[in-house]
């Protein structure tokens, strides 16, 4: 056994008091509460009584956050969110005659389309590169050039960059042309409001371990029930099978194979938080308040942003990689988390960038210490200039 210190310490206890680790300033896995990471110190019997009533208790939560009515129903699925992606296109996206448009300026809209491709489901799709936000008029354009276009794509928050796309308008004028409405809310739901019922909403996706400051383990799809019974037998695949899943949960609150446990309680955990702590207002302006200090005290260092002020969300913020020859990321990466702040390593966007995610259990004051610890390994470095890099 490894008993050696990590060699990371942060150098304050966080709100609720960190363990012996770095503070995750990613989007997702993120800082959990202690609580939340407390409520996985027990075994739970998957198929015990009180174990099914916490999954239907979250099941409901979920359906509550969203804004359903009783016309949705939510369906857990084991594994990260792409699990719950595939799910939901599998299941109801069109394999003939019809297509599906996905709205894409990411990596994230890019892997829907790599889904639809694999499983072999005819697409289309607007490619917005990875720093401009999609309009109305372009997928109207695509609706009325197509109508063969029965789906549409879209990612709310685009965490390849942390652009926050107009769902509301978009899905206003899907809806108006009949199309039934898909949204990946992966990074924003529990944060940024969501109303399913007033954007006449079919379907959107989210895990366990972004806003609402969960674990990973588990995603989930939440959708009318109407499409949801018609996808009996569309599946490409047994486990991924949405209807099957839901048949499964609603016979005997079980899942059809073993369900993450502890990424279940520490979930129901994490909700009871989420509702203490205010809500969807009350983690989107904590959001806020981070991503605005990130962002103004990044700037007063003298880095860039890869996205025009406005359309940046709350989630997590790009910063255009300094040309000066003695920055290099991965020293920068390692110095920090030594430090002890996990920045998001790699870069997804086309410029060279890199991003720091303002989610999890942080507050201000990490946010503070976070870019005193920048300050430093800026200055060890020798980095003075920050003309962001082109390429
Ligand atoms: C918007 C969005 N969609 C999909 C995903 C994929 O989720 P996962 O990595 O949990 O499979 C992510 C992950 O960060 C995301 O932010």
């Amino acid at each position: 056994m490894n008993t050696k210190t990590p060699p990371y310490r942060p150098p304050f206890p966080g709100p609720e008091g960190q363990e012996d680790m770095p503070y995750l300033l990613t989007p997702g896995p993120l800082t959990t509460s202690r609580t939340v990471k407390l409520a996985m110190l027990a075994d739970w019997g998957s198929r015990d009584v009180e174990f099914r009533k916490i999954v239907g208790d979250i099941r409901k939560r979920i359906l509550q956050l969203a804004n359903c009515d009783s016309s949705y129903e939510c369906v857990i699925m084991q594994g990260s969110g792409t699990f719950a992606i595939e799910a939901a296109l599998g299941s109801l996206c069109p394999g003939k005659r019809r297509k599906t448009l996905v709205v894409a300026n990411g990596a994230y809209g890019d892997r829907a389309a790599q889904i639809l491709e694999r499983i072999g489901r005819p697409y289309l799709k607007i490619d917005k590169g990875d720093s401009a936000v999609p309009t109305v008029d372009e997928v109207v354009t695509m609706l009325d050039a197509d109508r063969a276009i029965s789906h549409v794509w879209m990612v709310h928050c685009e965490t390849t960059s942390g652009i926050v796309n107009p769902i509301e308008e978009i899905g206003q004028a899907i809806k108006l042309h009949d199309k039934v409405f898909m949204v990946d809310a992966m990074s924003s739901f529990g944060a940024l409001p969501l109303h399913m019922v007033a954007l006449n909403m079919d379907v959107m996706v989210s895990s366990s371990n972004k806003c609402l400051e969960g674990v990973p383990g588990f995603s989930y799809v939440v959708l009318k029930r109407d499409l949801l019974e018609a996808s009996a037998g569309a599946n490409h695949s047994l486990v991924l099978d949405l209807f099957d899943q839901w048949r499964g949960l609603e016979a005997n609150g079980q899942f059809r194979f073993t369900p993450p446990t502890h990424a279940l309680v520490a979930f129901d955990q994490a909700l009871k938080e989420h509702e203490q702590q205010g809500g969807v207002e009350g983690r989107g302006l904590r959001y806020q308040r981070n991503a605005q200090a990130l962002v103004a005290g990044m700037h007063e260092i003298g880095f860039s942003t890869l996205l025009d002020e406005g359309i940046s969300g709350p989630i997590i913020q790009t910063f255009l990689t300094p040309s000066d020859p003695s920055f290099r990321f991965e020293k920068f990466y390692e110095a920090l988390r030594v430090r002890g702040f996990t920045i998001y390593p790699g870069k997804l966007t086309k410029r060279p960038s890199f991003r720091i995610g303002t989610i999890g259990q942080i507050d201000e004051q990490v946010i503070a210490a976070a870019l005193q610890a920048v300050r430093d390994v800026l200055g060890e470095m020798g980095v003075k200039d920050f003309t962001p890099l082109e390429n």
